[in-house]
């Protein structure tokens, strides 16, 4: 087929993490996981087979990856290939809707976008269902990018189980989310490389594993109870916990930077002061900061008289996948 189809799909933010495999080539994680898909950040990809192509195109923001960098989005296309018995290389055009700052440019809503685009470009139908299992063998977080709002990705135990969906019980809150633009320095450690060594060499990372079925009943449970202090705390604690299975790795690592740290503070002493907000956050510095829209106002004099009204972007709760055109 010479069909051009072209998706868009928004990035997320985990809530209950994922941290690590029990099969790699699949993309089984060890653990159940839920986030929060957000507005604003998304990424666009346009896919066409073209018969005449000696190789697949990437165009990555306007430019012209190399095969190498190319890699890991041409073994995806060998995939959709595959499933939709297609025998044509591929032009994809894809485009990061990302503030240039703030490293949250994703894997998440990438993949995402790309099984989307490039499952109807080969001329497959797949329901959000199939699609979510497509986007895990791209990327982990990119399952439950699929869908829009809270989203679980239950675990599984092989290809077939392993998918996302949307959360049966959405809570009553108007749930905001402030991400604090850290610009990362040092070359970081991949999610795919981090959460392989935690597993392998964190003593903890039984516990995790214990811990976080734990988190996600008990988060579920504050949600139907419409009790955000519950949520809040059961985010934040999840997230630092996974964060100890990076400084409890071999060799030891962190994402934290000073800033990091300066702004955990600050979330604390707001908490001290009344008002309820918690933090998470994933394979980098930048904190994310969970609050109810009402305390919105606060929090953000707060961040800027702290760090400047240029170093965060509020969000909100973004939709699951569009196709365009
Ligand atoms: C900390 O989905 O980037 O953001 O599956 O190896 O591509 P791969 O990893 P990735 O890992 C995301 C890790 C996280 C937590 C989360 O999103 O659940």
């Amino acid at each position: 087929s010479n069909q051009t189809a072209t998706a868009r799909a928004h990035t997320n933010i985990a809530l209950i993490k994922y941290w690590g495999k029990t099969n790699s080539k699949l993309t089984i994680p060890t653990t159940s996981s839920l986030s929060l898909t957000l507005d604003h950040f998304y990424t666009e990809t346009s896919v066409t087979f073209q018969p005449e192509l000696q190789h697949d195109q990437i165009i990555f923001n306007q430019k012209l990856l190399s095969e190498k960098q190319a890699r890991r989005i041409s073994n995806f296309l060998d995939l959709v290939r595959i499933q939709s018995n297609c025998q044509a290389y591929a032009l994809v055009e894809t485009v990061n809707h990302v503030p240039t700052a703030a490293g949250l440019a994703s894997s998440a809503s990438g993949f995402a976008a790309l099984a989307a685009a490039a499952s109807r470009a080969s001329g497959m139908d797949l329901s959000n269902k199939e699609l979510s299992r497509l986007a895990r063998k791209g990327s982990g977080s990119a399952t439950r990018s699929i869908y829009g709002g809270l989203v679980e990705w239950r675990h599984g135990i092989g290809d077939h189980s392993s998918y996302a969906m949307p959360l049966s019980e959405s809570p009553q809150w108007d749930l905001v989310v402030i991400a604090l633009l850290f610009d990362k320095k040092q070359k970081q450690i991949s999610s795919t490389i981090g959460m392989e060594r935690s597993k392998q060499t964190s003593p903890y990372y039984q516990d995790w594993v214990k811990q976080s079925a734990l988190d996600l009943k008990q988060i579920k449970r504050a949600i139907h109870h419409q009790d955000f202090t519950s949520f809040g705390e059961i985010v934040e604690a999840n997230a630092m916990n996974m964060h100890a299975l990076t400084i409890s790795a071999q060799p030891s690592y962190t994402y934290f930077n000073g800033q990091t740290i300066q702004a955990m503070e600050l979330v604390q002493q707001l908490r001290k002061q009344g008002i309820p907000v918690y933090f998470t956050l994933d394979a980098g510095p930048n904190l994310k900061i969970i609050l109810q829209r009402s305390n919105l106002a606060a929090v953000k004099a707060r961040l800027t008289s702290v760090f400047g009204q240029d170093q965060y972007v509020v969000v909100a709760a973004g939709p699951g996948i569009q196709y365009l055109k």
